[in-house]
């Protein structure tokens, strides 16, 4: 690839982002396209956050994605934010307008295609437990409410999060049944399995090396599924313990690829060369994980 003055430049702000896959997802994905675009990683100090939102206009850097722990804070520093960005309250892709700074949060339709694709997972009316009240799980609870869930508990290590989270959704989806429990709660989270038939983990709980949560699986009905966000490793403890058991289960790839293409779609205007990125990321993490 030759970058050249007219190369416009796409970039990923966090802090760490060492770890970060986009910037080969979406090299992959413009040089398939023969795009004149480069995809950069900044990591960025805490107390350089201002600036570096500053500098997205300053540098005329045509679009950026967010990452672990500005997605929420960015936002005081964007001219609009689309919907789902707002009812999220977190961004993780800026697009620049000319000089317009306007938010998405393409985690919530990543996260729809992918229990869809990986687990045939229709919203409409289903009821789910949702393990963790961070980030993540407000992309999750997003989706589900958007798209018709009827009952979401959401499990926490930290009751008071999973309780602010549901009442903050509560307030803007008034027929969701939403309820914050604790994870150690022991008889509130064998009712919520017992009634579900879809968990999903959004806590950084079974990333390499560390244990997923212990969640009595057995307690869901036969016909539920287990989604679990991480996808480092590719298959963690939580998945593997639920194929044991007889159920459906899928780690996190496929909502990093979807959320990826969705920005690039958003950025381009093009359709994402989905098996290109898929296949540069399975690259990556064959030689990365465990
Ligand atoms: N597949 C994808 O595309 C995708 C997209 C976004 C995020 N993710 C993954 O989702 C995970 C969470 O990200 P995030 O942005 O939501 O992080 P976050 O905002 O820091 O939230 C972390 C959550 O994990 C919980 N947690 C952490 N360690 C735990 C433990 N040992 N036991 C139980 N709960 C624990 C926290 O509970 P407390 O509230 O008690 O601290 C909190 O609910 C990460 O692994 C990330 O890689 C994947």
């Amino acid at each position: 690839m030759k970058v050249k003055a007219t190369t416009k430049v796409y970039a990923i702000i966090g802090h760490p982002v060492s770890h970060s896959l986009s910037p080969v997802m979406h090299n992959a994905a413009f040089e398939s396209l023969s795009l004149d675009c480069v995809y950069v990683a900044f990591d960025i100090q805490p107390r350089d956050l201002e600036p570096a939102a500053r500098a997205i206009r300053a540098f005329g850097i045509s679009g950026v994605n967010v990452t672990i722990p500005y997605k929420e804070s960015i936002l005081f520093f964007l001219d609009e934010v689309s919907q789902e960005a707002a009812l999220t309250g977190a961004v993780n892709t800026i697009k620049n307008e000319e000089g317009k700074l306007v938010g998405y949060n393409t985690d919530v339709a990543g996260f729809l295609r992918a229990i869809e694709e990986d687990l045939g997972v229709n919203p409409k009316g289903i009821s789910l437990v949702l393990i963790g009240a961070g980030g993540a799980a407000r992309a999750v609870l997003s989706g589900m409410c958007m798209k018709g869930a009827t009952r979401i508990y959401i499990a926490n290590r930290t009751l008071d999060k999973a309780k602010k989270l549901a009442s903050e959704f509560k307030k803007a989806f008034k027929d969701v049944f939403i309820e914050g429990i604790s994870l150690y709660d022991k008889n509130g989270l064998e009712e919520a399995l017992s009634k579900s038939t879809l968990l999903v983990n959004s806590t950084s709980a079974g990333m390499k090396g560390t244990a997923s949560p212990q969640i009595p699986l057995e307690l869901l009905p036969k016909d539920a599924v287990i989604y679990d966000l991480i996808y480092t490793p590719r298959e963690t403890e939580l998945v593997k313990r639920a194929k044991q058991l007889g159920y459906r289960a899928a780690g996190g790839l496929n909502m990093l690829l979807y959320q990826g293409a969705e920005s690039f779609e958003i950025w381009t205007g093009k359709r994402a060369p989905i098996e290109v990125m898929r296949e540069v990321i399975e690259k990556e993490l064959s030689g990365t994980t465990q």
